[in-house]
């Protein structure tokens, strides 16, 4: 089964066609990145703008090499600590390379990733290519995190979903710019700010709600507006119930139209179907938040009111993807 699919989804990236794949992180939209006109579908697919770059994914360090122009010892110390995984490095991409400008937004900088799910790795392995693959939603909405959620927003535009069951990290890769100095994070993620630092030494992260135009021109995905469900969400908390029902009543919204997502005060005077529990650990609330908000829009929820996440590095990347769906 599992070779069967490998070789399915390898012969459609051959003949230049697009197909979903799972990754650890989200499911991807994953097409030849040496090839322009694949990865042009993937744009159209997506409806997905043509500043915003895509992520280069590799399965060695020597396919990361040949993305970019230069490997520094600060990029191969990060590889040997979070690859295979969910760290995306930004490099400069080589003068006269392979890689189709479409890839790049035009830039002078590549993402190269080498993710751990062993379906993606078996997939790039037999193409002996590298895969541009953005996350498999439409542009601006939510990232699937199960083969379901591809389905639903773009499984009549594409050939083949290979179904590899939840994705274990549940949010996106974080994206670290190794083109500034000190390293740069663009994205937040679960390899956090002091992960990295651990290995860097020094790392720029996006602390404040105002990102800088620059480094959002940088990389799109850090346009405020993004990754946003259909319901309005708020980010909240509550001492108890009575404060919570107040201020989901402040807000105009009536309190059964409204989801709740908690992770430490549960409500349980609200219909059960109107709230989820998910674990006060930043690791199971990565893998199950986005589910949450894909079940909020499938069930036509008005308002998502999710338990603010504590300030700690390791909830980093999951309060700064619940800010920009909040925004
Ligand atoms: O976990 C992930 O990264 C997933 C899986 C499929 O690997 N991919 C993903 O891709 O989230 P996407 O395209 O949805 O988000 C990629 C982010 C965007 O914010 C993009 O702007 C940024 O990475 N990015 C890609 N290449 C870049 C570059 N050369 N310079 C700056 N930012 C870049
Ligand atoms: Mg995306």
């Amino acid at each position: 089964m599992f070779a069967a699919a490998v070789k399915r989804a390898a012969e459609l990236l051959r003949a230049g066609e697009v197909v979903a794949l799972p990754t650890e992180t989200v499911y991807g939209l994953a097409a030849n990145a040496l090839d322009v006109h694949a990865v042009a579908k993937i744009f159209q697919i997506k409806g997905r703008p043509a500043h915003n770059p895509i992520i280069v994914h590799v399965v060695d360090i020597g396919m990361a090499k040949n993305c970019v122009a230069d490997w520094p010892p600060l990029a191969a110390a990060l590889a040997k600590s979070f690859w295979p995984g969910p760290l995306t490095l930004v490099l400069v991409l080589p003068r006269a390379g392979k890689i189709p400008d479409n890839v790049t937004a035009g830039g002078a900088t590549v993402g190269v990733r080498w993710p751990s799910h062993p379906f993606m790795q078996a997939v790039i392995r037999e193409c002996g290519f590298p895969l541009a693959a953005p996350s498999a939603n439409l542009s601006n909405q939510i990232s699937p995190t199960n083969a379901e959620h591809v389905r639903a927003q773009i499984g009549g535009k594409i050939s083949l979903i290979v179904d590899g069951g939840q994705s274990q990290v549940g949010i996106e890769s974080t994206v670290l710019d190794l083109t500034s100095t000190p390293p740069r994070i663009l994205r937040p993620g679960m390899v956090h700010a002091e992960s990295l630092a651990a290995v860097c030494g020094e790392v720029q992260s996006q602390k404040s709600k105002v990102q800088s135009r620059d480094a959002a021109l940088r990389s799109p995905g850090l346009l405020e507006k993004h990754y946003s469900p259909k319901a309005k969400l708020v980010v909240l908390d509550w001492r108890d119930e009575a404060e919570l029902k107040f201020k989901i009543r402040n807000l105009k919204f009536e309190i059964n139209k409204c989801h709740i997502v908690a992770h430490t005060t549960i409500p349980t005077g609200f219909s059960a179907a109107n709230v989820s529990v998910i674990p006060h650990d930043a690791e199971a609330f990565a893998r199950a938040l986005y589910a949450e908000l894909h079940r909020c829009d499938a069930a036509s929820a008005e308002l998502i009111v999710v338990e603010a996440p504590p300030e700690s590095p390791e909830w980093s990347g999951i309060a700064d993807r619940l800010r920009r769906a909040a925004a």
